[in-house]
């Protein structure tokens, strides 16, 4: 079960774990996406489905969740960034609706789905974190402050399960250039979301990340890849970019 699989690293995710005989289940908002993303994995010869479900929206999650039998793989994607203003001026509700789609979400998947993981000997919990859960950034705040709070949701939750069949896999993916993430945190803003990606040679891909995942899925069980930092060559670091001139 893959959230947030709509677009991006969760569409490319689903397709990944199609191809390595997962039949998946994608959880998103946008029906007319996902559909689409399923349609496209079953022309691949990949089982797929879907389920229209905000993951901040608890009683929905709780209900999903009842009506599936089985879950092996549960891939907690869906989150995102909203804005990126300073801490003084920053909007409060734009902090909170980070923390509730990168913090909450996972939280209520997690919880919901865990009990339909007992019947594996090697059931798996991926969480799509981020660099921005490691170290901070001007004008990063909210964004950090919630992928900093998702990081501690994935490394306790590792704690909390050590002794039972269940890996806990945290994934942090650096400069990544999906067509919908920075094009949202920045309220539909073509040329700023196009400027975080300028002349940086190779950003990943949405497929690079989803390699990881289904690496790290596929290792044997008794293998957990607690966390896995993956960046472009041309970002050494959160503030080290390396880009070319664009003329
Ligand atoms: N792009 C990057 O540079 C980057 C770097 C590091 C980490 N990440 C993380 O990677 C994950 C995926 O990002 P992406 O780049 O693939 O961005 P994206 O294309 O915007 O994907 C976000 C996905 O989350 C879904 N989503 C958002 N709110 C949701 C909600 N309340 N309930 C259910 N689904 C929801 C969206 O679908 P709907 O709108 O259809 O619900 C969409 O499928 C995020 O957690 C992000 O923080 C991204």
């Amino acid at each position: 079960m893959i959230s947030g699989a709509s677009s991006g690293i969760g569409a490319a995710t689903a397709r990944g774990l199609a191809g390595a005989g997962y039949e998946v289940v994608l959880l998103a908002r946008r029906e007319d996406r996902l559909k689409q993303v399923c349609e496209e994995i079953r022309q691949a010869g990949g089982i797929a489905w879907y389920q229209v479900l905000d993951v901040t929206d608890g009683a929905a999650v709780r209900a999903f969740a009842d009506s599936v039998e089985r879950c092996d793989v549960l891939v907690n994607n869906a989150g995102g960034a909203v804005g990126a203003d300073p801490v003084l001026s920053a909007d409060a509700a734009d902090w909170r609706a980070m923390y509730e789609v990168n913090v909450i979400g996972p939280l209520q998947l997690t919880q919901a789905l865990a009990p339909k993981m007992r019947h594996t000997d090697d059931a798996v919990i991926v969480v799509i974190g981020s660099t921005a859960g490691a170290v901070v950034y001007e004008g990063g705040g909210g964004y950090t402050a919630a992928k900093h709070g998702e990081h501690a949701l994935a490394g306790t939750l590792r704690l909390e399960l050590c002794g039972e069949p269940v890996r806990v896999i945290e994934i942090q993916p650096g400069m990544v250039a999906t067509a919908e993430f920075s094009l949202n945190r920045f309220g539909g803003d073509q040329a700023r979301a196009d400027a975080v990606y300028a002349g940086v040679p190779e950003p990943l891909t949405a497929e690079d990340v989803a390699d990881t995942v289904v690496w790290t899925v596929t290792r044997p069980r008794h293998v957990n890849v607690d966390l896995l930092v993956l960046r472009p060559r041309a970002q050494a670091a959160q503030h080290k970019v390396h880009r070319v001139s664009q003329e």
